[in-house]
């Protein structure tokens, strides 16, 4: 279906304005922090696939790893004629790797925030995968609270991968849960990846790859309020910034700033002293325990885990 020219450019009015009373919001709070959801424009996108393909950055393959050779038994807890619905669905790639194990699924239903990014995806899938039924809801998969009637029936088999659960303070993970648990219903189930507590080294250089790309992926936020907001930040006064805080269980990332500076955004002056961090992310990890209690505020439980030989990371089956 088209979308008019004018709900587009309504649209991408609404999202800058968003995105400019965030930063201003951000900018002016102490500590300062930009919401991580902005890192993610076009070539922020195209820099966190990057990211993924760097050999420091283990998540990405080993969850692929443990989805392929599990993909059997985890479509046998889901169950015959089940609904698969993923959270934040991006291009599908690891969903491919549940499919080839459903051949009976009742339908997929990719849910994202871009209706762009859906539609290229639903089409490519239903080539790939004839007589899937492909069911894209476009929308924050935080607030949604309903799915398309087509799967009024089936049991409903959530898909949330790649640790995204991580980049939620503990305190959202479980309301997150909670809704999945409503929008799943009583019979569904959650299947949910997941990067687990390891030896803060290794944590350390998966967010500080030799190549730079995590460092890029930081400054394009700067450089994207260069572009949108108007904003005139150096980008070789910056630094990306990301360790390990142990004690919290969490990767944490900023930009720094290099030397004492004024920047201006959106007409508005941000001064900053040398060493001053501007917070982007976090990102959680967990153990079973930490897991289970998760699942358990959310109303579910574990009915399943795999994970791979070095414990990097597991897939969890909640119910
Ligand atoms: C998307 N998310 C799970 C990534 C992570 O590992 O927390 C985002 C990321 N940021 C820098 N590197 C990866």
């Amino acid at each position: 279906m088209n979308v008019p020219l004018l709900a587009i450019a309504e649209g991408e009015r609404a999202d800058r304005d968003a995105f400019r009373r965030d930063v201003l919001a951000g900018l002016a709070g102490s500590p300062r922090a930009i919401p991580a959801k902005y890192l993610y424009d076009a070539r922020g996108s195209a820099l966190f696939d990057a990211i993924c393909e760097q050999p420091e950055y283990y998540p990405t393959r080993t969850e692929a790893a443990i989805l392929r050779r599990h993909a059997d038994e985890i479509a046998r807890l889901a169950g015959p004629g089940c609904a698969l619905v993923e959270y934040g669905s991006g291009s599908s790639v690891k969903t491919r790797l549940l499919l080839g194990a459903m051949p009976d699924l009742h339908a997929y239903v990719p849910i994202d925030i871009s209706r762009q990014h859906l539609d290229a995806t639903a089409r490519r899938l239903r080539e790939d995968y004839p007589g899937l039924r492909v069911d894209p809801v476009t929308g924050d998969y935080m607030a949604l609270d309903a799915l398309p009637p087509t799967i009024d029936d089936a049991r409903r088999i959530g898909f949330f991968p790649g640790s995204t659960i991580g980049n939620l303070m503990p305190e959202e993970a479980v309301l997150f849960l909670r809704r999945a648990r409503r929008l799943l219903r009583t019979d569904g189930a959650l299947i949910l990846g997941v990067d687990l507590k390891k030896d803060p080294r290794r944590l350390h250089d998966a967010y500080n790859d030799r190549a730079g790309i995590t460092a890029q992926f930081t400054l394009n936020l700067l450089r994207r309020m260069n572009r949108e907001l108007e904003a005139n930040f150096d980008l070789s006064a910056f630094a990306h910034d990301a360790f390990y805080n142990e004690a919290a269980g969490r990767i944490e990332i900023y930009f720094r700033s290099l030397r004492n500076q004024t920047v201006t955004v959106a007409d508005r002056r941000f001064t900053f002293v040398e060493g001053e961090r501007v917070h982007t992310e976090y990102s959680y990890k967990y153990d079973d325990a930490g897991i289970a209690e998760l699942a358990r505020k959310g109303g579910f439980s574990i009915a399943a885990s795999w994970t791979d030989h070095a414990r990097l990371f597991a897939v969890f089956f909640l119910r």
